[in-house]
């Protein structure tokens, strides 16, 4: 691997524990002002220090994110749909390379649209910014299943969804944590992160989807409603770290995350 392309696998990955919390705020670029991030500053600002690297647009990044704030940038570079449009598969590049290098992210990111109309196109924009990104040192972050692709939410599909992304040269890959994971890790020779999905009922429940996921080989998670939904999302990022970076149980886990919730008042970016 060449300098520049190690040296920021390693600012995304941290070296010494080999995992990563990725903050994930990118939602808006389909989603429009969600639950939470409506604006998007408030919400960030809070988190910056607790997280290995925050994903996000170029639009919300110049606008919401002080640039002398220490942080590594995952910028996602793949959209052209809405919510309430014909098809969220139906993706293209929005951001130049030369404007990523600009921004001086650590990685890109895209999503893949496997078994929708939209499959070869969007397979081949991961394989574009793939031969970019090795031209310019820069990793690619391949994102499998959203949207509607979720109701297909099992190893099956999943392990073909990531070992498609890694085979097309992908340097890590984001999937969903579910049932026999390891199939989708033991099938990915790239690493995997798992986004957290819609928020869940309990902190419990997202921290044992963390513990097993990274049991089950993911180097870490790449999540967003989960933390910044929370009523408490300092407390909830810094759980997360714990079991991701220094071994918590869930439980052990928790009782961080109530101590945390104790000490900070609730802290609610727009209600
Ligand atoms: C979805 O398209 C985005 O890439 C999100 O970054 C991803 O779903 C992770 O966020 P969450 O943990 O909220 O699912």
């Amino acid at each position: 691997m060449d300098w520049g392309m190690e040296n920021r696998m390693a600012r995304i990955i941290k070296p010494d524990t080999g995992r990563t919390v990725m903050l994930a705020l990118d939602h808006g670029y389909f989603l429009g002002p969600t639950h939470r991030i409506e604006e998007p500053r408030k919400t960030i600002e809070p988190l910056l220090p607790y997280a290995d690297t925050i994903m996000l647009t170029r639009g919300v990044l110049r606008t919401s994110v002080d640039p002398k704030s220490i942080t590594n940038v995952v910028l996602r570079v793949s959209g052209g749909v809405s919510i309430i449009g014909p098809s969220l598969s139906d993706e293209g590049l929005t951001t130049s390379l030369k404007d990523a290098i600009r921004l001086n992210v650590a990685g890109i990111g895209i999503s893949v649209f496997v078994g929708t109309d939209h499959e070869r196109q969007t397979l081949l924009n991961l394989a574009e910014l793939v031969n970019l990104g090795e031209d310019y040192g820069i990793p690619v972050l391949g994102i499998t299943a959203v949207g509607k692709e979720l109701e297909k939410r099992d190893a099956r599909f999943l392990s073909l969804c990531c070992r498609i992304c890694a085979e097309l040269g992908t340097h890590i890959v984001k999937t969903y944590y579910c049932e026999d994971f390891e199939k989708v890790t033991n099938g990915c020779p790239a690493p995997i992160v798992i986004a957290g999905g819609p928020k869940l009922e309990t902190e419990v429940d997202v921290l044992e989807m963390t513990y097993n996921a990274i049991e089950q080989g993911a180097v870490g998670v790449d999540m967003g409603r989960n933390i910044w939904q929370n009523d408490h999302p300092v407390a909830m990022i810094r759980a997360i770290r714990s079991v991701v970076h220094e071994g918590f149980k869930p439980k052990q886990a928790h009782e961080l995350f109530k101590s945390i919730k104790a000490e900070q008042p609730k802290k609610v970016a727009s209600v």
